[in-house]
């Protein structure tokens, strides 16, 4: 075997610490716990597992899923099945939103920074991507009715992450985000919020999803949930929840109807919900991510006091401002000479801003490696600054 054809991703070097990818780490994977919900697939016979979905997604799932997500804090309220549709992730069911609700030319709003591998989602369905600024909450608001309202009618779509936002760490206030809920309503466009992280939250929980407080009559928002960051990415499996009759939109859209998604990794993901596998290990994740975030930050602190930051409240990412006059892709090198990985904040912004911001990530690497790296990455910055 060669690395043409790699199993995964995510790309180590040996005895280099990655704090760039945000991805779980391998020792987080819940193998032992998931075994039997794999196993009760094939004791049970289910072979409704190995058959084409049903159009919404596996039937059992959406049940399991609304009564889940109803009894989550985060949530507030009843999540019914017709609000649930199954997709292959957050990724997927933005795609799906942009296939649905987008014409090619058409503007989608997206927060500066944002999640950059969703650039290209946006790109490859040729819209016009427009940067709004954003602050400790995520995207402002401001400006953003001038914004919209600069544009004519042209604005279909604005895609924002509402909690534990990639890559600032930020949440937006329930506040703010009725405030974007009117601003849809009144301009017609669609929200597309990614919530890829919003139960893995490490204190209180962040304001409920955007489609839970989407209180129009025929829906403004699709919320996007996954379960990559609360079970494993290799299951690719995730949600969207909205208004019935967008869900309706989603369940009937044309490769849907030829083929369905992933009943497999549904059955998978049902049997683990009921058994109490999901519920226990997203505790698991809360409370291993929570320490690592802290010892995260106490180092940084000790290794680099010029790293300026708010400490996140959940998700995968400290989002750190450095000097003006330092280029984090200069710092990415140095720190690589040192043996440890980051992401220049320039990566995030489709205008090439914050090129003195870098992204850590804390969720891949454990205790010890998370001190050490953080230990490198100071290194490598006192080299920078003394020349
Ligand atoms: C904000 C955000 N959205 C979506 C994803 C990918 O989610 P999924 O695997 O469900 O497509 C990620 C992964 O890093 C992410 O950070």
């Amino acid at each position: 075997m060669n690395d043409l054809f790699p199993k995964i991703m995510l790309s180590r070097n040996d005895g280099v610490i990655d704090l760039a990818w945000g991805h779980p780490s391998d020792n987080l994977h819940p193998l032992d716990e998931l075994k039997p919900a794999v196993d009760a697939i094939f004791t049970n016979q289910e072979i409704s597992a190995l058959q084409y979905s049903g159009y919404q997604g596996y039937g059992p799932l959406i049940e399991s899923l609304s009564q889940y997500l109803s009894e989550e804090k985060s949530y507030t309220k009843t999540i019914n099945p017709e609000e649930l549709y199954i997709g292959y992730g957050a990724s997927h069911g933005l795609d799906l939103a942009c296939t649905l609700f987008t014409g090619e030319g058409n503007t989608v709003l997206v927060e500066e920074p944002s999640y950059y591998l969703v650039r290209q989602i946006l790109i490859d369905h040729r819209l016009n991507i427009v940067g709004v600024p954003t602050d400790s909450e995520g995207m402002q608001i401001e400006n953003l009715e001038q914004i919209i309202q600069s544009f004519k009618g042209d604005v279909k779509l604005l895609y924002l992450i509402p909690s534990f936002h990639n890559p600032m760490g930020s949440v937006m206030s329930h506040e703010r985000r009725e405030k974007i809920i009117e601003l849809a309503k009144e301009y017609h466009f669609l929200i597309a919020a990614d919530e890829a992280y919003h139960l893995l939250y490490y204190g209180d929980p962040p304001p409920p999803t955007m489609a839970t407080l989407d209180n129009s009559s025929t829906g403004c928002v699709v919320s996007l949930g996954s379960f990559s960051k609360i079970l494993a990415p290799g299951i690719k499996l995730g949600w969207v929840q909205s208004k019935p009759n967008l869900v309706d939109k989603f369940t009937n859209s044309g490769s849907n109807f030829s083929g369905g998604n992933n009943n497999f990794a549904g059955a998978i993901v049902d049997i683990a919900i009921r058994k109490g596998i999901l519920s226990k290990h997203i505790n698991r994740l809360k409370s291993t991510y929570k320490s690592r975030m802290e010892i995260m930050s106490m180092a940084l602190k000790t290794h680099i006091p010029d790293a300026e930051f708010l400490m996140p409240q959940g998700g995968y990412y400290f989002w750190i401002k450095l000097p003006e006059e330092i280029d984090a892709m200069v710092l990415e090198r140095l720190a690589l000479n040192e043996g440890v990985t980051l992401r220049p904040g320039v990566a995030f912004s489709g205008q090439s801003l914050f090129s003195n911001y870098i992204r850590l990530c804390f969720a891949l690497s454990d205790i010890e490696d998370i001190s050490e790296g953080i230990y490198r990455l100071g290194q490598a910055y006192c080299k920078y600054v003394k020349g």
